[in-house]
């Protein structure tokens, strides 16, 4: 179960690591100033706005979606604008219930409680949350035997902010208890330039806005993964002395680091080369997949997979992963007439 901060060497990876020492500077600390996510940002400032009004804490929030998408800042700029504080803690953190029931006697009304990976509870700290999020009441069973007892402690009135990179991993009973879910989406190219822009301000770093431009349409759609560029870019430009990052500094910087012109890096190009190859497009199971290309399951269904998705580069089928036309192109591979035709059975829109 080590599975938690995967592929922490990795320069594209978008889980988190020691690259991110600046990472909470970074953290734009108000909705106006988080980008994007229009829809997310109007629908919470309502339901914040309406909570406050009432003088009642926010309604449990459920946020998804991928690594480095702005999941955990967001959950630090609710409770800011809610002006209560924040209870950091992830999933494999609260190893037993009383860790947890430790942590929800001591909130105090309106607090966030933020769980980071959410969908790694065990199943016995789960349950304790389910009364927790719906009573605001703590079931404590005390003896055991024929006088164990059920004691009921009150908590006071606070929110649960759950993060999880898939909704689809949650057990229901757990989801059914949120009252606001947000999809977090990719960022367009332009959204993650206003991103690069702002950090390269905040760290004092001088970037023309085709420099910026140049590392944001290689980012992935992910805000921590165009930070973690623009930090590394600077340092190639830096050593070349150059004044301010131009477009120039930048292609050269994301050549050397071996990520391509549409922010794909060498695992992204094997897991392509091998579906082609060694699974003549496919469909190949993940497992599978993921064994000739020794990553781990998660790390390709969380990190690689959602742009590859996103591209139309792969579909995920009934039965495994498919390489679509526009994999091969990319690949600078003839997709064969076999490979169409099986294509063509499969709904690949779906999933
Ligand atoms: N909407 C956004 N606007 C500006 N910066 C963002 C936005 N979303 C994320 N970031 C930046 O990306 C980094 C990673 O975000 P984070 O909230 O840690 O992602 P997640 O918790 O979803 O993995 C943060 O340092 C933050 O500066
Ligand atoms: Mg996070």
């Amino acid at each position: 179960m080590d599975d938690y901060e995967y592929g922490e060497e990795r320069l594209l990876s978008s889980s988190k690591s020691e690259f991110d020492a600046e990472e909470n500077i970074l953290r734009p600390k108000t909705l106006s100033e988080y980008v994007g996510q229009e829809k997310v940002k109007q629908n919470l400032s309502v339901y914040m706005e309406a909570a406050k009004s009432r003088g009642e804490a926010l309604d449990h929030v459920l946020l998804y979606g991928p690594p480095g998408l702005g999941k955990t800042t967001l959950a630090h700029i609710i409770a800011n604008t809610m002006g209560t504080q924040i209870k950091l803690t992830s999933g494999p953190a609260i190893e037993r219930s009383g860790d947890l029931a430790a942590i929800l006697t001591n909130l105090n009304e309106g607090d966030v409680l933020f769980i980071d990976e959410i969908h790694r509870l065990n199943h016995a700290v789960e349950e304790i949350l389910y009364s927790a999020m719906e009573d605001y009441a703590l079931d404590i069973i005390v003896g055991k035997g024929p006088s164990a007892r059920n004691i009921r402690f009150s908590l006071k009135q606070f929110t649960l902010i759950g993060a999880t990179t898939r909704a689809g991993l949650l057990s229901s009973p757990l989801r059914d208890r949120f009252g606001i879910m947000c999809r977090l989406d990719m960022y367009s190219p332009e959204e993650l330039k206003r991103i690069v822009t702002r950090s390269a301000r905040t760290l004092g770093i001088a970037i023309e806005e085709e420099g910026a431009y140049e590392i944001a349409r290689r980012s992935r759609g992910t805000p921590r993964i165009a930070n973690r560029l623009l930090k590394r870019v600077r340092d190639f430009a830096g050593v070349a002395g150059s004044a301010a990052v131009t477009k120039e500094d930048a292609r050269r910087a994301l050549a050397r680091m071996e990520i391509d012109e549409l922010g794909l890096d060498e695992t992204d190009r094997n897991l392509l080369r091998a579906l082609i190859t060694k699974f003549g497009g496919g469909p190949a199971g993940l497992d599978t997949l993921a064994a000739t290309i020794n990553e781990d399951v998660a790390t390709i269904e969380d990190v690689y997979e959602p742009y590859l998705l996103q591209l139309g580069f792969i579909a995920r089928t009934p039965r495994g992963r498919v390489c679509l036309k526009a994999g091969y192109d990319h690949m600078n591979m003839k997709m064969p007439e076999s490979a169409k035709r099986q294509l063509s059975v499969f709904d690949t829109n779906e999933g």
